[in-house]
């Protein structure tokens, strides 16, 4: 991308980077017993699941599981569906999900059943982002990196319609701003 829209900084990506590492020392700690298996959720939670890693001292790798519930566009379907990690080695594990952000609850609701089912002992969830206000379902979030309010966000992974993963800080999605920065006539 050449131009990038003068969205609003949310959250810069040097506090991301301090904040993902506390939580993975915090990780950590708790689990200086048994390695947990990580399981990221996929793409949002990529640059996420990536920067903690690297704070992290086990060798294995961070499973990748993949769920539907936006398709397209910024509001949720309500519907979740697994779509793939059907073969992550949960079985007796304590499993940790990894996530960008939980927002009505839907989609870390459905892992954990998914996961449960599949013999996790303990399913636990890392999150980067919560938006409380938008709760559905409820959710405990047992490493939370920070709680923003009702906005969409995009940027250090998260996107809209495939768009602006790569945008280093989290920044607040407008589509008004995105249009006037690039001509756009219509948004599609
Ligand atoms: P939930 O099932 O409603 O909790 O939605 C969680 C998923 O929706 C996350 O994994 C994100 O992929 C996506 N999502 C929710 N809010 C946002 C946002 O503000 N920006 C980008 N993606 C979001
Ligand atoms: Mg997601």
């Amino acid at each position: 991308m050449t131009k990038v829209p003068p969205f609003r900084v949310l959250l810069p990506r040097d506090a991301l980077l301090r904040r993902t590492a506390e939580v993975a020392r915090q990780i950590v700690v708790d689990h200086a017993a048994e390695p947990p298996c990580l399981v990221a959720v996929m793409e949002g939670a990529r640059t996420f699941a990536t920067h903690l890693a690297r704070h992290l001292p086990w060798r294995d790798p961070v499973h990748e599981i993949r769920a539907s519930s936006y398709g397209s566009g910024t509001v949720s379907s309500g519907t979740v569906k697994v779509l793939t990690g059907h073969d992550i080695p949960a079985d007796g594990r304590d499993v940790l999900i990894v996530e960008d952000i939980v927002d009505t609850g839907r989609t870390i609701a459905a892992l954990r059943e998914h996961l449960l089912a599949s013999g996790a002992r303990r399913v636990g969830v890392v999150a980067l982002l919560s938006k409380p206000a938008r709760r559905v379902v409820p959710v405990d979030i047992d490493y939370l990196g920070f709680e923003i309010p009702d906005e969409f966000i995009i940027g250090f992974g998260l996107d809209v319609a495939g768009r602006y993963r790569e945008l280093p800080d989290v920044v607040v999605y407008d589509s008004e701003v995105e249009r006037s920065a690039l001509g756009w006539s219509t948004l599609g």
